[in-house]
């Protein structure tokens, strides 16, 4: 019984953003942590195709359902030789692929009501080195309204009295070992006012359409439809989807001065489990 409790075997995680952002470098990270004897090879290069490996939870990182217990709990034992597992699908984040991978994987995972495919959480993964770039932030930005709002229509879909079963991001700010790379708060505030830019856009194209009377009624702006900005506080507020920032480094894990390289990102994903 104990057992069945502690490694849900189905736990799902999604990974995207951007092409070169580290996805495929921090899924590789997470299969040699789990799996010590399997040497992979480390090279990366663009992803053309998604891929779901298992891995595991290091024992020392809680999970929402043991973060209360002690260091002396004897369970703590029991999770180092039989630690919680995990899946995550690493996407491709080339912006071609993205519509037909990344974000249609999100769709059928978001609605899909089969605990065997059962999405947990959704990583968003940046590099905090390139956001920097008006384009880079521009693109960053626009992958992330358009997985928001799928996310959100969700939502919308669901019973609003079930807040806790919507599907929290994790915004892992990578790369914080550059010393080029912006720090998680900088990356956060870029984000949101790229965002709010983009959702006012899309707002006008919305009201110029209506006034020909070809208004989509699937087509919603992230947030609200007030003229209030758009902030990560105010998506959760209105529609329950918790949106965090977190920096780190999938080269140099574990070093403190990276943002602790990987770890705080297990931990949110312990938080999930
Ligand atoms: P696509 O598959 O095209 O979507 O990209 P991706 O997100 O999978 O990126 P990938 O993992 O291939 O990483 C791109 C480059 O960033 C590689 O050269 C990695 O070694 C490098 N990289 C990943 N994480 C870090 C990091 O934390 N710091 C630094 N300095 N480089 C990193
Ligand atoms: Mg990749």
């Amino acid at each position: 019984f104990f057992q069945a409790v502690a490694s849900p075997p189905s736990s799902n995680f999604l990974l995207l953003g951007p092409s070169g952002a580290g996805k495929t470098a921090f899924t590789t990270l997470l299969e040699a942590k789990s799996s010590p004897a399997s040497k992979k090879s480390q090279s990366t290069h663009t992803s053309q195709q998604s891929t779901l490996v298992t891995v595991s939870l290091p024992p020392d990182v809680p999970t929402a359902s043991n973060r209360y217990r002690s260091v002396n709990d004897p369970s703590l034992k029991e999770a180092a030789r039989n630690p919680i597992k995990y899946r995550v699908r690493d996407t491709p984040g080339h912006g071609k692929l993205r519509v037909s991978q990344g974000l249609s994987e999100l769709q059928a995972m978001a609605q899909s009501k089969d605990i065997k495919t059962r999405l947990r959480g959704v990583v968003f993964m940046v590099d905090t080195a390139a956001l920097v770039g008006e384009a880079t932030l521009r693109d960053t930005a626009t992958y992330l309204h358009d997985v928001l709002l799928v996310l959100q229509k969700r939502a919308k879909n669901g019973s609003s009295s079930k807040r806790t079963s919507e599907i929290p991001v994790l915004v892992a700010a990578n790369k914080q070992d550059l010393f080029t790379a912006l720090p998680p708060g900088s990356v956060k505030e870029k984000l949101e006012a790229e965002i709010d830019r983009i959702r006012k856009s899309k707002n006008k194209g919305l009201l110029d359409a209506s006034a020909d009377s070809t208004l989509d009624d699937d087509e919603e702006i992230l947030g609200n439809d007030d003229l209030e900005s758009f902030s990560f506080k105010l998506l959760e507020h209105e529609v329950g989807v918790k949106v965090e920032v977190v920096g780190g480094a999938v080269k140099g894990d574990q070093q403190e001065e990276y943002g602790s390289g990987v770890r705080r990102w297990e931990e949110w994903i312990g938080m999930c489990l």
